[in-house]
């Protein structure tokens, strides 16, 4: 693990994270050999060294406050198979456990089919991150993955925030009402351009049913 963290430190002094939009996620310019990508969030790029496969480095290319909130996160959820674990944090980065599989999001993108069983594995540990004391909060398809057939919430920066979020809700409204009947039936591959469209129509939905439901009041 020591000889892991210097290399992590080293990726963290060499690496270009660049933030082009709040909106979007970050993206890094260069990536330093032989470190991999695993992927990007709205704060943070996730890599993967090949002599060290069990372990991922997430290093925070914006709003580095939230690192501090997602190593607490960590602390509070201890062990539970519905998430990663985090062994180690520095200034900007935070040392996890890889997990390996796929995301929901790109499992619609490729036409892999998702389990109802992957949906019940995030309710379960949605529920008991609610039992103590969290708030779960944006979890969406690029923050759960599929890992071994079991559904696994890799994201957990924001569950510090007391604010009730609907992302999940809906997202589980969708699968029983359009991706079970039809998608799960006829696994087609999505480009992710529709996806991105459907990612930035929903923020406009959101956004929309909130000023609807402030004006009434
Ligand atoms: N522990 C992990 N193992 C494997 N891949 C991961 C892990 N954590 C994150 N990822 C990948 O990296 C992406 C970005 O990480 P994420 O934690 O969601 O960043 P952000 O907080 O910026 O949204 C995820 O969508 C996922 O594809
Ligand atoms: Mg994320």
């Amino acid at each position: 693990m020591e000889r892991f963290i210097q290399m992590a430190r080293q990726l963290n002094r060499e690496i270009m994270i660049e933030s082009r939009n709040p909106f979007d996620p970050v993206c890094p310019v260069n990536i330093p050999f032989p470190w991999r990508i695993l992927g990007c969030g709205n704060y943070a790029a996730v890599f993967y060294h090949p002599d060290y496969p069990s372990y991922v480095v997430k290093i925070y290319g914006r709003d580095e406050r939230g690192l501090l909130e997602e190593k607490k996160v960590y602390e509070r959820l201890g062990e539970h198979p519905g998430y990663s674990v985090c062994y180690y944090t520095e200034k900007r980065f935070l040392i996890l456990k890889r997990i390996e599989g796929i995301t929901l999001y790109d499992c619609v993108h490729k036409g892999v089919k998702i389990p109802e069983s992957v949906i019940r594995d995030i309710d379960e540990a949605l529920y008991y991150a609610e039992k103590r004391g969290l708030f779960p909060n944006d979890v969406h398809g690029k923050n759960v993955m599929i890992s071994k057939g079991k559904g696994i919430i890799v994201d957990v920066s924001d569950f510090y925030k007391k604010v009730p979020c609907r992302m999940w809700k809906d997202l589980r409204k969708a699968y029983f009402k359009v991706y079970k009947p039809v998608f799960y039936r006829f696994p087609i591959r999505i480009p992710y351009f529709v996806l991105n469209m459907i990612r930035v129509g929903y923020r406009y939905y959101r956004k929309l049913k909130l000023s609807i439901k402030k004006g009434n009041k």
